[in-house]
């Protein structure tokens, strides 16, 4: 019953133009803006939980299909949606996490207790080797996560050498090689520490900035072919990225920034990165991640727009101090973060993901789009079975999330180009939380295609909208809807298309494209 609504709602879109008008929107292609980076779409895979085990790392003897112990629906799941970099192996793990543990002969590593999240055994069997495999598997690159809190500069530049270096001229490359991987694994992206003002080691950013310097010199990328020209940019380059503030510690980002201009060695500051959970305004969590009404609905996308308001302040301290935007700001934790679902243990960090998430994660996309200058990488959190996750697991079943769908939607934004949008289509208000009632992004994909995203915020009105292109003469337009019977839909392992997208088009009428978003969906269409 629920999905044959599903369906009915979708059926909606993209009718032909009414006599009543709808809410103008226009997509100017005459001035586009800064390229969309496709490291916006970045996933985080953390040991916390089932997120790497079983959501990954099954074993090769295991009967869940696998290729060398890795699951193969979760490749084939994130093969299609395309993802530009995973970082690993956390977050608060990261700060705990000694790499030599993780490599040679599975039955020789050792058993390390998990401290922070749950304190349960952590049996190393996913390591540097089996990440990168797979990355390698699903077309990804490694964002790889450096120990500052607990490490040393020498344990970090020891585990980029083991990972990079020529075993013609180093003896950790030789081990590297001994253990199955001739050729140099690529490390384009390098974090230094997690949350170092938290979990990461309680310090200051005074501190932290020291040390930062201290390690960043230390963390080298020992393949040629990856190498950063000493103080310069490099697209090609090993970027390295900081830790950066939590929330709205702007401090912690004006310490940064200046540190970043004292620069005299070979360090280099490539990327600020920034955490923020939508959710909770306080800490613990209190909405659930499921069975919940309008009233958390609204809250939790308010919650979500505090996005803009920080990528903005935190944009303006750092073109103070770079105006050219060299330094990336990473976001590499965002997401939503609700109470742990019934019956898991709490420091697993599970929750349901409903319609509501695949609002959140289209809202704040789309946030990142309007900042594509300074937002050039993000990582949602997290990728299987954690937070905001991507993908569900339980034994051989897997199920994709309205998130993923979403992601799937804005795979042409991928390395797009930035247009800008005009409309105004009023707001949305529940109990005093007022919203904008649609939130819209356009780019023009690689392709040449332009292609729109439209948020119906709204869960009690369909929207009218009379789409328009200035410098295009658009004669139809194709794409998909994900909506949802109700706010608080999911997909379950009995019932994994619930919440689903469906095909839609419309051919232009007057010069324009009418299209009836459902409510509560998120609507991606390519015009012709
Ligand atoms: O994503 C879960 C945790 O949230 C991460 O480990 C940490 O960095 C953040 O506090």
């Amino acid at each position: 019953m629920k999905q044959h609504l599903a369906g009915a709602l979708a059926a909606l879109l993209l009718a032909a133009a009414p006599a009543l008008a709808g809410t103008p929107v226009t997509v100017d292609t005459t001035k586009p803006g800064p390229q969309i980076s496709r490291h916006i779409f970045g996933q985080f895979a953390e040991h916390l939980g089932t997120g790497i085990y079983p959501g990954i790392w099954v074993g090769e003897d295991s009967k869940i299909p696998n290729t060398r112990g890795i699951r193969n629906d979760v490749v084939t799941a994130l093969k299609a949606v395309k993802v530009p970099n995973i970082r690993w192996p956390g977050g608060c793990y990261a700060d705990d996490y000694h790499w030599r543990n993780g490599i040679g002969a599975k039955d020789k590593r050792p058993s390390t207790v998990n401290y922070l999240w749950g304190r349960v055994a952590e049996s190393n069997h996913f390591g540097t080797h089996e990440f990168m495999d797979f990355i390698e598997m699903i077309g990804s690159e490694a964002y790889v996560s450096g120990n500052v809190g607990s490490g040393t500069p020498q344990e970090m530049s020891d585990w980029l050498e083991y990972m990079t270096a020529d075993p013609a001229i180093s003896s950790l490359a030789r081990e590297r090689v001994a253990n199955g991987r001739k050729e140099p694994f690529k490390v384009p992206i390098f974090g230094i520490g997690n949350e170092s003002w938290g979990c990461g080691g309680s310090m200051t950013p005074e501190h932290y900035a020291n040390l930062y310097r201290n390690f960043a010199t230390f963390a080298r990328n020992y393949d040629n072919a990856q190498q950063l020209p000493n103080g310069d940019f490099d697209p090609n380059g090993m970027k390295r990225i900081a830790s950066g503030a939590n929330v709205d510690d702007y401090k912690w980002t004006e310490v940064m920034m200046e540190a970043s201009t004292k620069q005299i060695f070979s360090w280099t500051l490539d990327g600020l990165s920034l955490h923020y959970y939508s959710g909770y305004n306080q800490w613990p969590p209190h909405y659930s991640g499921e069975g919940f009404g309008e009233d958390e609905y609204a809250h939790v996308i308010k919650s979500a727009y505090k996005m803009d308001e920080l990528v903005t302040k935190h944009s303006a301290i750092m073109d103070k101090y770079d105006p050219k935007k060299k330094v990336i700001l990473a976001v590499d934790e965002w997401g939503t973060w609700y109470t742990a679902a019934k019956g898991s243990n709490p420091r697993f960090l599970q929750q349901q993901n409903s319609q509501r998430d695949a609002i959140v994660a289209a809202v704040t996309i789309n946030i990142f789009t309007r900042h594509a200058d300074r937002v050039r990488m993000a990582n949602i959190a997290q990728m299987i079975n954690v937070l905001q996750a991507m993908i569900l697991t339980e034994g051989d079943k897997m199920v994709l999330t309205p998130t993923y769908h979403v992601f799937k939607l804005y795979v042409p934004f991928q390395d797009a180009t930035f247009l800008p949008v005009q409309y105004d289509a009023g707001t949305y208000t529940f109990n005093g939380v007022t919203l904008p009632a649609l939130d819209v992004t356009a780019a023009k994909g690689k392709d040449g295609k332009v292609y729109v995203s439209l948020t119906n915020i709204n869960p009690k009105a369909p929207a009218e909208i009379d789409l328009a292109a200035l410098g295009l003469k658009a004669k139809g337009a194709k794409g998909e809807t994900l909506a949802a019977p109700k706010i608080d839909s999911i997909n379950t392992f009995d019932n994994p298309n619930v919440v689903a997208p469906k095909a839609i088009s419309a051919k232009a009428q007057g010069g324009k494209l009418v299209l009836k978003l459902p409510p509560q969906s998120v609507t991606v269409v390519a015009l012709d």
